[in-house]
């Protein structure tokens, strides 16, 4: 049997057991919040982080899972502490969350660094919460599990399903074209999120929970299970007991992460159809494991990973069919044979022991690698002169006629400048043409806002085109769709090749080649370049500036440079 910590043994004691004026401090400070000695003395200390926020509509359940957390850990002999930590909340916080997740993650980190805490729960789910969440847990290495949010129900529409994001941009360009009424609109948004949880399309949330959960960070199936179903419920209250046993056990997020374990996860992403935010995390989340993962990689494993999901954006079903259908794990068995399975998960058991005899039971939802969506994942890497360190596409959810095609560049200098002339009647675009959105990069945005699936104009839209090339380096929700390719990089903020398109030039996507290509000799490039000028910095002060310092381009993860790896921090005095 493996060896168990003693009491003793638990980081918490620096604090409690010692007998000292310090850990007198820490021990009447506890009995001050009308705990008693038993409540603590020699237990696991379990933090639950939680990202609830009354402005995190995905998370309004969270409080509730913190009290069904606690419930698990105090039966499992542990002693909970609901910890706070910074609430990402997709829709509402500004510039993008994205400029904010490493902020999650250092706040997660610290929380756990500079408290008495021997493991920890971790509950998000809404886009970046979880990589931010997963970053900071794996950066501080103690036992951790992860608690997805769940997504919310369907939406629904006069008896029509609505997904979240991709029903949005889908009945916004038919408002615009003229096809639906402001009173069809209203109805729409009164229909679309009708649950506490996370986006049940599969966007980024359902994407990072899905392979959170495959990383091993996660109780069997617990990222597929509806935010308000009970089984969420009783899953919180699992993750609480779990915890507690891996203190024990001295289970941590290192112990689980591996080359084998992050390939598992891409093999995931790639089956799922995930959001192409997906690889910048994964990317990020691996650097913290001190595991450098080139986006040749999700090429390579991509290749050898069909999709599987029939789901939203680029299918047709929503979470709570997938649920249904089986969930994660019946996914997973369904494609075992390309998954290696021995890696070991949070459960203190294999990947292959956790998913054994789970089923598929609706076979529409959820494929087979004997009878995929499409034999290659979704998520291809394009290079070329245009994106020399490469950009992403997610073909599934393009127009295949888009995925070979040439056409004329309109270019847009910026969001503002986008904003100010997509509608303009005389605008210089006809259905070919290749719609070129800069500076929204990871500085340019800042933070890469998900820009990337740019308007159709409305004199095509009333043409009837509904898709075009559309090349950026920002970001693209996992709910958009659309022949858009996204994280061009190095992006134009810093003098990245898109930042010398011209209006008029021809711009040539290639996905079955992966090419990206600009038509323009080097010698006009090498002139265009001569004559470009840098942009000042946005910041001069506060966390902006830390952020414009050190963020690395999106091929790299976007992590700060300075919290990659494994090179140990001190633990803290405690004196
Ligand atoms: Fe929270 Fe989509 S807005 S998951």
């Amino acid at each position: 049997m493996a060896k168990r910590k003693k009491p003793e043994e638990l980081r918490s004691q620096r604090w409690f057991g010692a007998q000292d004026l310090r850990s007198f401090g820490h021990r009447s400070r506890a009995l001050q919040m009308g705990y008693t000695r038993e409540d603590y003395k020699g237990k696991p200390v379990i933090a639950i982080v939680n990202t609830w926020s009354d402005v995190n509509h995905c998370h309004s359940h969270l409080r509730e899972r913190a009290q069904e957390v606690k419930r698990g850990v105090w039966q499992a002999g542990g002693f909970p502490l609901e910890m706070p930590a910074i609430s990402l909340a997709e829709v509402f916080q500004k510039p993008t969350t994205m400029m904010y997740r490493n902020f999650l993650a250092m706040e997660t980190e610290e929380l756990l660094r500079s408290y008495p805490v021997d493991g920890c729960v971790l509950m998000g789910g809404c886009d970046k919460t979880t990589p931010g969440l997963l970053m900071g847990a794996i950066s501080m290495n103690l036992p951790a599990i992860y608690l997805p949010a769940g997504p919310m129900l369907r939406g629904n529409w006069r008896g029509k399903t609505l997904g979240s994001g991709s029903d949005v941009w889908k009945y916004w360009d038919e408002l615009r074209a003229g096809n639906i009424t402001d009173r069809d609109w209203r109805e729409i948004e009164e229909g679309i999120s009708r649950s506490p949880g996370t986006c049940m399309t599969m966007g980024t949330a359902s994407t990072m929970t899905s392979v959170a959960e495959a990383l091993g960070f996660s109780l069997p199936n617990a990222s597929s299970i509806p935010a308000v179903d009970s089984n969420h419920s009783r899953m919180a209250e699992y993750s609480g007991r779990r915890i507690v046993e891996m203190v024990w056990e001295d289970l941590k997020p290192r112990d689980i992460l591996s080359e084998k374990s992050f390939d598992n996860g891409i093999k995931v992403l790639m089956a799922l159809g995930g959001s192409t935010n997906g690889l910048i995390h994964v990317i990020a989340m691996a650097g913290r494991a001190g595991i450098r993962i080139p986006l040749e990689r999700f090429e390579e494993v991509g290749r050898h990973a069909p999709y599987l999901v029939n789901m939203r954006p680029s299918g047709k079903y929503l979470m709570e069919d997938f649920y249904y259908a089986g969930g994660l794990v019946g996914m997973l068995e369904g494609m075992r044979k390309l998954l290696d399975t021995d890696v070991l998960t949070c459960t203190g058991k294999t990947l292959g022991e956790n998913i054994a005899g789970a089923m598929i039971h609706n076979p529409d939802v959820i494929r087979t690698p004997e009878n995929p969506m499409q034999a290659e994942g979704g998520l291809v890497v394009l290079r070329g002169n245009l994106a020399p360190d490469g950009a992403v596409i997610k073909s599934t959810a393009a127009d295949p006629k888009l995925l070979k095609h040439a056409g004329r560049a309109m270019v847009f200098d910026d969001y503002n400048d986008m904003a100010a002339r997509f509608d303009d009647p005389n605008l210089d675009v006809d259905a070919g043409s290749v719609l070129v959105l800069r500076n929204a990069g990871p500085l340019g945005g800042p933070g890469m806002p998900e820009w990337g699936m740019l308007p159709i104009p409305k004199k095509l839209l009333k043409q009837g085109v509904r898709d075009m090339v559309r090349i950026s380096d920002a970001r693209m929700s996992g709910t958009s769709y659309g022949t858009c390719v996204l994280h061009v990089a190095p992006e134009s903020w810093v003098g990245g090749p898109l930042a010398l398109v011209k209006t008029g030039d021809i711009i040539e996507l290639d996905v079955p080649g992966r090419k990206l290509t600009l038509k323009v000799s080097d010698a006009e490039l090498a002139k265009r370049r001569a004559a470009w000028k840098p942009h000042p910095p946005k910041f001069q002060r506060g966390y902006g500036k830390i952020f414009a310092e050190h963020i690395k381009q999106a091929n790299l993860g976007c992590d700060f440079d300075f919290l990659e790896g494994t090179t140990p921090t001190p633990e803290p005095e405690i004196h």
